[in-house]
């Protein structure tokens, strides 16, 4: 058992601390904002994470977890200190490290013991160093105080499952004893674990999500030109995807990624390559054609609809991913917001991302309290998020309630021919109506 302090109750920061009360340690999770702590301390969760809510009630009545505005209380007893607070994206995509800083020099003043500070937020490379130098002129010289990097790979959706069973866990130091016990931290996960210098451990965070963005750019790439050749992506990736080389996951066309992650990770990863003059062209195509992919599907519901102006489109799904509540940079949201703007009038749903999207989005956009609702008298309709609930429409019933007859499908989840059989127009994204093969013609 270890006496750990996690600084942020952000999305990181919580799931961190509860899986690590859940797995035998004592932890007291530090944040600035006092409502946020005097919810927790309730048995409020700020945000919808499955298994969530449980995991920290459970470790809070058996007095493992708890909560508190007072860093000087949170380190009281740590050995470990977590830095899990937000790196919003800067004015040129660059990460913003204001609250990293601001962590480092408050864990500083607060030293009384030899501690390890943990960066877990993510961090261009070199931020470790920057926090060692700050602890390094802060913190009283009698205490040893080391430093490492230990990235999260958790997504949204499901953050407990990956905490607890998770492909790797990356761990990058300067000393090996300071590995030694962040590994006796993990052993209850059994999990293979990778040890890096500092600087590696940050890249490696990196690149992962700048490849995982990529991977969906070059996918989406590929349906358009299926698009224009007239074959279906999904059937195309299916077979490409075999390949253990290439794999199968993230390779799904879309609306595009969105998201508080891979979008403001690709940026900064670009800004950190143009920092050192290299000119990052893979990850500005890859945001490039993110970007691009809103408008073409926007402009593509146009065509089919004759105009947007006055038309009623039906959006189905606002949270830039399935079970979670969050719209940071959806793309169902951006579309949604697109078709406002383009004159439409659009009435979305989403199980549970409403409230967020009331708070964020522009104005415009109606609400309908389930997906059959938001239909009545529309002209299109599009599936936005790929939410379980929006994979299983009753067609017939779509069908009946909308005025007009488009069914964009912008997340694939459904067989064509089963949309076209209830009499409905089907667009996908990369799935035209198939060419007839030409005959080979003789002479
Ligand atoms: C992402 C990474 O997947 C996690 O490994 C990482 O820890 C996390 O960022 C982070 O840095 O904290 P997350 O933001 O939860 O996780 O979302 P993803 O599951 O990666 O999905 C991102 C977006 O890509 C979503 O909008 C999703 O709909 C879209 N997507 C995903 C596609 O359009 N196609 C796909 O094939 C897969």
């Amino acid at each position: 058992m270890k006496n750990i302090c996690i600084i942020g109750t952000g999305y990181v920061g919580l799931v961190t601390g509860a899986c690590l009360a859940e797995i035998g340690n004592r932890v007291v999770c530090v944040d600035t904002d006092a409502q946020k702590i005097a919810t927790l301390r309730e048995g409020g969760v700020p945000f919808y994470e499955p298994d969530l809510a449980d995991l920290v009630a459970r470790n809070v009545t058996i007095g493992r977890l708890s909560f508190s505005t007072s860093l000087a209380q949170g380190m009281h007893d740590a050995a470990i200190v977590f830095i899990a607070v937000g790196t919003p994206r800067g004015e040129r995509g660059e990460s913003d490290l204001q609250h990293v800083r601001a962590a480092a020099g408050e864990i500083a003043r607060n030293v009384r013991r030899d501690i390890l500070v943990v960066n877990k937020s993510t961090v261009p490379v070199e931020t470790s160093d920057l926090v060692a130098a700050i602890l390094r002129e802060a913190a009283p010289s009698e205490h040893h105080v080391s430093v490492a990097s230990n990235p999260e790979f958790l997504r949204v959706g499901c953050a407990v499952a990956d905490f607890m069973r998770p492909e790797r866990i990356v761990i990058g130091v300067h000393e090996v004893s300071t590995a030694n016990i962040l590994i006796e931290l993990y052993a209850p996960l059994n999990a293979q674990v990778i040890v890096t210098d500092v600087r590696t451990s940050e890249m490696i965070k990196y690149t992962a999500n700048a490849f995982l963005a990529t991977k969906i750019s070059f996918a989406n790439e590929i349906a358009n030109i299926c698009d224009a050749v007239g074959v279906d992506v999904t059937e195309v990736m299916h077979a490409v995807g075999a390949d253990t080389r290439i794999g199968r996951a993230f390779l799904q066309a879309g609306l595009g990624f969105g998201g508080s992650c891979l979008p403001k990770d690709v940026q900064a990863l670009a800004h950190i390559s143009r920092a050192h003059s290299v000119t990052p062209r893979m990850l500005e195509a890859t945001l490039e054609t993110n970007r691009r992919q809103i408008d073409r599907i926007c402009e593509r519901i146009s065509v089919l609809c004759g105009g947007l102006k006055g038309k009623k489109v039906a959006v189905l799904g606002l949270a830039f991913k399935p079970d979670t509540d969050d719209v940071r940079e959806s793309p169902a949201l951006a579309l949604a917001a697109r078709l406002v703007q383009s004159g439409a009038s659009v009435t979305a749903h989403d199980p549970i991302a409403v409230p967020n999207t009331q708070k964020h989005s522009p104005p415009g956009i109606g609400y309908a309290p389930d997906p059959y609702t938001a239909l009545d008298g529309a002209e299109a309709v599009v599936v936005a998020t790929d939410w379980n609930e929006y994979k299983h429409l009753d067609l017939t019933a779509v069908a009946a309630r909308m005025k007009g007859d488009l069914f964009v499908d912008a997340r694939n989840l459904y067989s064509p021919q089963s949309v076209r059989d209830a009499g409905l127009r089907y667009e996908g994204v990369g799935r035209p109506a198939k060419r007839p093969t030409a005959k080979r013609v003789t002479v």
